[in-house]
């Protein structure tokens, strides 16, 4: 299986953005994980479309990026004008989700599901086979540096039975407090995608916690 690690910009250093894309791109990153939230949703505020397109030319690794925002619609079209590869949202903030999947789609971007740790698989039923992504909390969204929540783990296991038993390849990410020491389980549960924020910010040496995560995932 390919593992990808995605870095989340949260834990980066504000004021120094571009060059922290630009290290991360560096150390051997698939992918940077970009955190939007917008105080009502989920009770943080970060960065939209105008950082996301100034990052943008700073490195070849497409931007995942992961609204925690409500109402969702509206803002997609400035995403994808943005340069987001993937757009990812939590069906609580879209009143018709369907909808919104189909609307990243037609913005030319890979679409993505966001399952926070208490909301049920049953989201799947009827979303799944029009996805490129799923993404599974696990950690309550809002904040960077939180503890992983264990109980997502047969969650991941039953998210990648249904991936494979419709045999599309569709990514399955989890997001929240993984670290070099847990990132080999969440792998073993089924994930391939790995966002991480504190764990790589949050080091000295950014490409060698990612070759140690890699190396975690070596023997999965
Ligand atoms: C939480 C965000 C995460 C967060 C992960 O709402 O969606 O992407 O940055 O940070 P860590 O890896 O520190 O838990
Ligand atoms: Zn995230």
């Amino acid at each position: 299986m390919a593992f990808r690690i995605a870095p989340s910009i949260l834990s980066a250093d504000f004021a120094r953005l571009g060059e922290e894309v630009r290290a991360v791109a560096a150390a051997g990153a698939d992918l940077v994980h970009f955190d939007v939230m917008d105080n009502h949703y989920v009770p943080n505020l970060t960065v939209g479309p105008l950082v996301c397109a100034a990052l943008k030319p700073v490195s070849k690794l497409p931007l995942d990026v992961h609204l925690m925002v409500r109402p969702v619609d509206r803002i997609i079209p400035d995403f994808a004008k943005a340069g987001a590869s993937i757009i990812s949202f939590h069906p609580e903030a879209s009143e018709h989700v369907d909808r919104t999947i189909a609307l990243i789609k037609e913005n030319g971007c890979k679409a993505g599901l966001v399952l926070n740790p208490a909301t049920p698989v049953s989201f799947l039923d009827y979303t799944l086979e029009k996805l490129d992504l799923v993404l599974l909390m696990s950690v309550n969204p809002g904040f960077g540096g939180q503890q992983f929540i264990p109980s997502v783990l047969p969650k991941i296991a039953e998210v990648r039975k249904r991936i494979d038993k419709l045999g599309k390849d569709i990514w399955l990410e989890v997001d929240g407090g993984i670290k070099t020491d847990n990132i080999a389980d969440v792998a073993k549960a089924g994930a391939d995608t790995f966002v991480a924020g504190s764990a790589i910010f949050g080091s000295r040496d950014y490409a060698a916690t990612i070759k140690q995560m890699r190396e975690k995932l070596s023997v999965v």
